[in-house]
């Protein structure tokens, strides 16, 4: 699914009503209509509603709102905001219909003091500003936002399009914006709702089909992408019946430290259940005999410190056809010289995570030997260490963007939305996942499960989509059955398989 600037909003609303065609008060009844209906299905008659409206056409959304509740016989108070904007054509058409039927329910206010006493179990609907904020909210309107999210714990609070005072592609940190238990937005969801510094303010989102033009959806070109189900069956490949070990790849796994074999084991065994045809683990001595009882499928070569040698490294490259290098690694110097004498060997695209990514935020230089293609998997920390800091999650996407671009890499950035930034500058959104993944070992697995589809011939794109997804998909499935607080990384692997399933067969 593409994610559009709030520019191309409306440039898609404007080709709707001109190519459909469809007059804008049609397009405005149509999407509000969406959201009356979401409304009536999940609140009944005797919650009280409170619906505030800007000027602009959100603030017609809302009137169409409440003109509609009305109608089915829902208490509603459409509480009108004066301030000092001219109110839009649709808005006035709107108003002069819910004033004819209405009158008695509109309720305008023109300060902070006029704010409604809320009965019990209220619902407020935010039709304050939509996508045409266009600076902070200030004066008695911010007074209005913060009144309004004193009621969050008393109240729900539904936002249409946007929490007001959001902004769909700036950050606006620090300025009053609405705190929606839910926002009902129209078509695509909007970088804004993607980015940690948000979440405390859209609540759960949920997406609106209001057909705008498929010709305008289709046709223009974007930066962000929210990946989804239908985007997996278009990568995933199913395995050739007449298949052998030798079809699926040989990959080797470098990993593990003393007192930290279990990253190399669980990014092993995810290795293995993300279906490699062969794996070599390169370990340390001390995690030999650990790495063969817990993992038999996989081999192992082992030296002190991943000290391996010159020969090893000539080796490498006609021997494996990827490697994943990093979980539970050290940062040893002589671990540091080895995997530089890696890069300077190994010219196919890799997997990079955790110390390996320390290591090259300690010796900067090594990133522009990191073969094209490769895979840089970075939570924030590690993403600051290695790119520097960034005022704000927007500025971050951008960094993202340019660092893959510059360097021609993939680099996955950890977090509820893990955003993957490709070598041609655009980033995927990966939405599958939950809080139960916040633990240890995590990172490990989707080393491993990124590390086994590379080697199994998916280009880097499709293994970095493909990977993000079932991981979190296995992920959903292993907190469904044992609650996010008691699910651990084992429990991702153990449900791979369960994922590959439900998502391809
Ligand atoms: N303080 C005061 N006023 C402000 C502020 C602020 N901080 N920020 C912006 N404004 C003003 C703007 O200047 C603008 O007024 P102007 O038009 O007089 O310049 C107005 O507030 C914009 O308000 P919004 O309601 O946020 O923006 P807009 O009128 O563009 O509507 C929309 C946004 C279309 C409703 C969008 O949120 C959306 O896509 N909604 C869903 C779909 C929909 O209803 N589409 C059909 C509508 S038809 C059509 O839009 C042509």
């Amino acid at each position: 699914m593409k994610i559009f600037t709030a520019a191309q909003i409306r440039e898609a609303d404007a080709f709707t009503i001109a190519h459909e065609p469809v007059s804008s008060t049609d397009l405005m009844a149509r999407a509000a209509g969406k959201c009356a209906d979401w409304l009536l299905d999940r609140f009944a008659p005797v919650h009280p509603f409170f619906i505030f409206c800007g000027k602009g056409n959100n603030g017609g959304d809302g009137l169409v709102i409440a003109h509609r509740l009305l109608e089915e016989g829902y208490q509603v108070t459409a509480c009108l905001l004066e301030y000092g904007n001219k109110a839009s054509e649709d808005y006035i058409y709107y108003y002069r219909r819910l004033q004819q039927q209405y009158a008695g329910r509109i309720r305008e206010i023109a300060d902070v003091t006029g704010f409604p006493e809320l009965p019990a179990s209220a619902v407020i609907v935010d039709a304050i500003f939509g996508t045409g904020l266009n600076k902070p909210i200030e004066g008695w309107l911010a007074g209005i936002i913060h009144k309004i999210n004193d009621q969050h714990g008393r109240h729900t609070i539904v936002a249409i399009d946007m929490p007001s005072g959001l902004m769909a592609d700036a950050s606006c940190r620090n300025t009053p914006v609405i705190q929606a238990h839910y926002t009902l937005s129209f078509e695509f969801h909007k970088l804004a709702f993607l980015l940690p510094e948000n979440a405390a303010l859209v609540g759960e989102v949920q997406i609106l089909p209001i057909g705008l033009s498929p010709d305008y959806i289709t046709h223009t070109p974007v930066r962000y992408h929210l990946a989804d189900k239908e985007m997996m069956h278009t990568i995933y490949m199913p395995r050739p019946a007449f298949a052998h070990k030798g079809t699926f790849g040989h990959a080797l796994l470098v990993a593990g430290s003393y007192g930290k074999m279990g990253a190399a084991v669980l990014s092993a065994k995810a290795c293995l259940r993300a279906g490699v045809g062969l794996l070599t683990c390169h370990i340390p001595r001390c995690g030999y005999d650990i790495m063969q009882i817990s993992e038999p499928a996989a081999m192992s070569v082992a030296d002190e410190v991943h000290e391996h040698s010159a020969h090893f490294h000539e080796q490498a490259d006609a021997r494996y056809k990827t490697i994943g290098i990093g979980p539970g690694l050290g940062t040893a110097t002589a671990t540091a010289r080895s995997f530089e004498k890696l890069l300077t060997c190994y010219k196919r695209p890799m997997v990079i995570d955790a110390d390996a990514l320390n290591i090259l935020s300690v010796y900067p230089s090594l990133l522009y030997q990191v073969p094209a293609g490769s895979i840089l998997t970075p939570h924030p920390k590690e993403f600051e260490r290695l790119f520097g800091p960034s005022a704000n999650d927007f500025e971050r996407m951008e960094l993202l963007s340019k660092q893959a671009v510059r360097l021609q890499l993939y680099i996955l950035l950890k977090g509820r939305y893990t955003a993957i930034a490709c070598p041609d500058g655009a980033v995927y959104f990966n939405a599958t996942g939950n809080p139960g993944m916040a633990t240890g070992g995590s990172g490990d697995v989707l080393t491993g499960i990124l590390t086994g589809l590379l080697a199994q011939d998916y280009a880097p794109k499709a293994a970095v989509l493909l990977g993000a997804w079932l991981h979190g998909y296995a992920g959903d499935l292993a907190a469904a059955k044992l609650s996010q607080e008691a699910m651990t990384a084992g429990d991702i692997i153990s449900h791979l398989g369960a994922a590959f399933l439900e998502c391809f067969y």
